[in-house]
């Protein structure tokens, strides 16, 4: 039997961006529930505020208003270094464009973030070449990423994102940089890899194909998830 919690709840959630010329309200009022490990997706046009949602949620932005929680954070309420350690420790992200370190091969990138975290590195190259295998490319580890396909650099992206054993797996557009094959490819290694890894996830895409592998699929419109 798998435990049924919530996870994420958000309640309320508004964004305005502030600038010189305007006040831009892109969330108006959002709410989410969502239980652990479930895979959300959440469509919506460009300009709608995926993005936005996202960074929220990954405490990289923080909400005008409303009250966001993620496990046993409150983010609304956390200054940046309380931000920072949720970062480093519940969130995995994938975003559209790979972030590798150019001069470190795909094993050290893989494993970096959680050596940086404290974990002895034979420990951290242990789990990241175990996830290497689990993405197809443990013969690729010593691959610099410019000696990487586009297909195979976000694979590595894929493993990063779950080397630090994080609850919450976000993922921005994670197919938007790839030809429709490997698009497909690395979509359901995405889920797949949640799965076996018991995670949540929300991903936001313009990709109807993905799309379909969410268990459950929102759209934002007018600010608000429908
Ligand atoms: N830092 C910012 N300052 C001001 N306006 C911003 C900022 N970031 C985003 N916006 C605006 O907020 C709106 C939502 O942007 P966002 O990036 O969330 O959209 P999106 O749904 O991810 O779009 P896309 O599908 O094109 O990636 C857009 O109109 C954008 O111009
Ligand atoms: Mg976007």
């Amino acid at each position: 039997m798998t435990e049924l919690k919530e996870l994420i709840k958000i309640e309320n959630l508004e964004k305005t961006y502030i600038t010189a010329s305007e006040h831009l309200t892109v969330l108006r009022g959002l709410n989410l529930s969502v239980q652990s490990g479930t895979k959300v997706v959440i469509t919506g046009e460009s300009g709608c505020g995926k993005s936005t949602f996202l960074g929220i949620l990954a405490g990289i932005d923080t909400p005008t208003a409303g009250s966001v929680a993620a496990g046993p954070y409150n983010l609304a309420a956390m200054d940046e270094d309380a931000l920072a350690e949720y970062r480093s420790r519940f969130v995995g992200l994938v975003f559209q464009f790979h972030y590798l370190l150019k001069d470190f091969t795909a094993l050290e990138n893989v494993y970096m973030p959680a050596y940086m975290a404290g974990l002895p590195r034979t420990k951290a190259r242990e789990l990241a070449m175990a996830l290497l295998s689990d993405v197809g490319l443990a013969d690729r580890a010593g691959h610099l990423p410019s000696q990487l396909s586009g297909g195979e650099r976000q694979r590595v992206a894929v493993a990063r994102a779950l080397i630090h054993n994080p609850e919450l797996i976000l993922a921005d557009e994670p197919t938007g940089n790839l030809d429709p094959a490997n698009a497909a490819m690395i979509g359901s290694l995405l889920f797949s890899m949640v799965e076996q890894y018991h995670k949540t996830l929300i991903l936001v895409t313009h990709d109807r194909k993905l799309a379909e592998l969410g268990d459950v699929r929102y759209e934002i419109k007018e600010g608000r998830l429908v």
